[in-house]
């Protein structure tokens, strides 16, 4: 069914054994001098190995003094970097994959502690609306320095043995700024005309085609749509430039394009947050596939394979994805094998590149994933033992982390019985895939049922765990994941009261809330989903309450963007600055930050104040057996905290 997608295509020189491109994704695992760390290899590697064709690095700086976008991606601006980055490149294709590494310069995008005086470049001098990093606008000779670092990274790419070289035109980094109209206002052969705006890329691609050989392939990312007007401004790159662009390039002797969109300033055009469907900039991808003769790759948020054959079937040589083969390293194979049905998937939650951006703070601190605990820790994690020989444990909770442990100790070839006390597998997924545009998560409770089907697991539904159910079983050891249970707090009054619900109680209500007056309490990522679902698809005039002074405190900016955006078209207020102090009937009592007190009136008030763990019962220490405490129930956290609590939990069990 899906065997086109393991065709061949030849990009150049290189073959690429199918069609599944690893698309660009920055991790900063990279050693603080820039060098490819072993982690770079495993990560890569496990690509590759999972079915991958193409695996492409992350960005790669071409010039670390000026041109560094954190203190950890990969710098070849130096000789001495080739080993490390050969043995990157062996690494990959020893899985049969091919590998190529993703050159670029950052420009106004950069860091500015890393760069020279802290003020980043640009064409023209004009900041990211999103950084507002200080730049300055490139002096002309600066320029041709730029263009010689790309060619000699380029060189260093090819002579380290990679299969080939991506130069990175996309996501308003600065070849992406030069070829735009909105951030490229220069008037030297650089500037003014579309072809003049690509001179850079021109002179890039005939350099390290000149410095090379005929055969290596040369592959340009663009954005193909910087979707500037949905920001309000008409400007910047759109399909129409970026056919011409494709055009030129292909003209130039670029060997393939790889399709994006977006930069900094439409960041969520770039990678998505769930407000964006599977599939939605096809168009991109399939209008160029139309335009040049040279392979095509795109992205545009593939999680299925049937979305992946939408963009072959309409023209694109080959697929990307970057957090679907993050989340999911094995997707190619599983899809080979017909067992999609076992694809982890990305629920573009955006965990990956909030924790990638921590990495500016702090170094060190990994790119996590929400679902996979095992991405970036490939060199950290021997494989799972098969050691559990039929013994037997017993996990408490259905949700991310008792399913997760449940896995991983079915892999390990323990008996598992999963201990649910609801009527359904899931845990608070269960609620949180209600609101609009959470169905992602049904995903990933349907992806535990299938996987947790072939596996020694028995799922228990509608059974609390007790000390005689549990001891019944004798398990060996007990994964105790029962969850989190809403914050009420005892010093506010009237919460007692059947009017006030819980995040849970307000979204499974039967009947719905309909039509009614709901003040929701409490702006974390849950209220503000609640207040959504209940203006926007059951008729809800909603008045949201914030005790501090912003919605939506320490919600990511892109995920914040995004649900604002739809929250804005309903019938909600927002009322930050209003701390709640009693409810009395149908009315609630806020005091504001001047003292000043004001009244809320409201057929449900819904109260999201945060969650609290459910801990083990003191007679789970006298079962006699190890109770491994994971999940909600150890911290409170989200997904990724459940998901990789649930797994380690598992990994520990003697
Ligand atoms: C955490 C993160 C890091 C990324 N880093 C890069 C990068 O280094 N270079 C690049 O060209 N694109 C980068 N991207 C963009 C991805 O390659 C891809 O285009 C985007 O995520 C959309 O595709 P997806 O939904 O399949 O992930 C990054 C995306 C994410 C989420």
């Amino acid at each position: 069914m899906y065997e086109k997608l393991f065709e061949p295509v030849k990009i150049n020189g290189m073959v690429v054994p199918n069609r599944l491109v690893f698309e660009p994704m920055g991790n900063y695992y990279a050693e603080l001098n820039g060098d490819a760390s072993q982690r770079d290899c495993d990560f890569y590697a496990a690509r590759g190995a999972g079915g991958c064709g193409l695996v492409i690095t992350e960005v790669c700086s071409v010039d670390r003094i000026a041109g560094r976008g954190d203190a950890r991606n990969l710098v070849l601006d130096n000789d001495e970097a080739i080993p490390s980055f050969r043995k990157m490149a062996e690494a990959t294709q020893a899985t049969g994959a091919k590998f190529a590494v993703e050159i670029y310069h950052p420009g106004c995008q950069g860091v500015p502690p890393l760069c020279v005086d802290g003020v980043t470049v640009s064409p023209s001098g004009q900041p990211s609306k999103l950084t507002g990093a200080p730049t300055r606008a490139l002096e002309h000779d600066e320029v041709l320095d730029i263009i010689e670092e790309f060619i000699a990274a380029g060189v260093r790419v090819w002579k380290s043995g990679a299969d080939a070289v991506e130069l990175h035109c996309a996501h308003g980094y600065l070849l992406c700024q030069f070829l735009s109209p909105y951030t490229n206002h220069r008037d030297d052969e650089f500037g003014g005309s579309l072809e003049n705006r690509a001179e850079i890329v021109r002179r890039i691609i005939c350099g390290i085609r000149e410095r090379t050989s005929p055969e290596f392939p040369i592959i340009v990312r663009l954005t193909a749509d910087e979707y500037m007007r949905m920001v309000g401004i008409e400007d910047g790159i759109t399909l129409d430039m970026a056919v011409e662009y494709c055009k030129l390039f292909e003209q130039w002797g670029a060997d393939a394009i790889d399709v994006s969109a977006g930069n900094y300033e439409t960041m969520n055009w770039a990678w998505e947050p769930v407000g964006f469907d599977e599939g939605w900039k096809s168009v991109n991808g399939k209008t160029i596939a139309a335009a040049v003769d040279i392979p095509v790759i795109a992205c545009s948020v593939v999680r299925h394979p049937e979305t992946a054959m939408d963009l072959i079937d309409g023209g694109v040589a080959m697929v990307g994805s970057a957090r679907q083969f993050f989340a999911d390293p094995d997707w190619g194979n599983k899809v080979r094998e017909g067992a999609d049905k076992l694809i982890r998937p990305c629920i573009s939650c955006m965990r990956c590149i909030e924790s990638l951006m921590a990495a500016h703070e702090d170094p060190f601190s990994p790119m996590v994933c929400s679902v996979n605990p095992e991405a970036g820790r490939e060199c950290d994690l021997k494989p799972l033992e098969k050691d559990g020989d039929g013994r037997k444990v017993v996990v408490v909770g259905s949700g991310p982390a008792g399913l997760e442990a449940a896995r991983v100790l079915g892999l390990r070839g323990f008996e598992v019985v999963v201990l649910e006390k609801a009527a359904e597998v899931g845990g608070q997924l269960v609620f949180a895939a209600k609101p609009p545009k959470k169905w992602r998560l049904d995903w990933l409770i349907r992806y535990y049922e299938d996987v947790l089907a072939d596996l020694p697991v028995e799922l228990r539904r509608g059974v609390e765990a007790t000390a005689d159910v549990i001891a019944a079983e004798a398990p060996v050891a007990v994964i105790w994941a029962a969850g989190s249970v809403p914050v009420k707090p005892g010093s506010i009054a009237g919460l007692e009261s059947e009017l006030v619900l819980t995040p849970p109680e307000a979204i499974m209500a039967e009947p719905p809330l309909t039509g009614e007056k709901v003040v929701v309490v409490g702006s974390g990522m849950t209220g503000i989903e609640v207040a959504e679902m209940l203006s926007s698809k059951q008729g809800c005039h909603v008045d949201l309450y914030e005790m501090v002074d912003e919605i939506g405190p320490g919600i990511f900016f892109q995920n914040m963007i995004d649900i604002m955006s739809r929250l804005g078209q309903t019938d909600t207020t927002l009322n930050p600055g209003h701390k709640l102090l009693k409810v009395e009937g149908n009315v609630a009592t806020f005091e504001k930050a001047d003292g000043e007190q004001v009244e809320a009136s409201f057929d449900h008030l819904v109260l999201s104040l945060g969650m609290r763990p459910t801990a083990a019962p003191a007679w789970t220490s006298e079962l006699g057996v190890p109770v491994i405490i994971a999940g909600d129930s150890e911290k409170v956290g989200r997904i990724q905290e459940a998901v990789t609590g649930g797994y380690d939990a598992a990994r520990s069990v003697k």
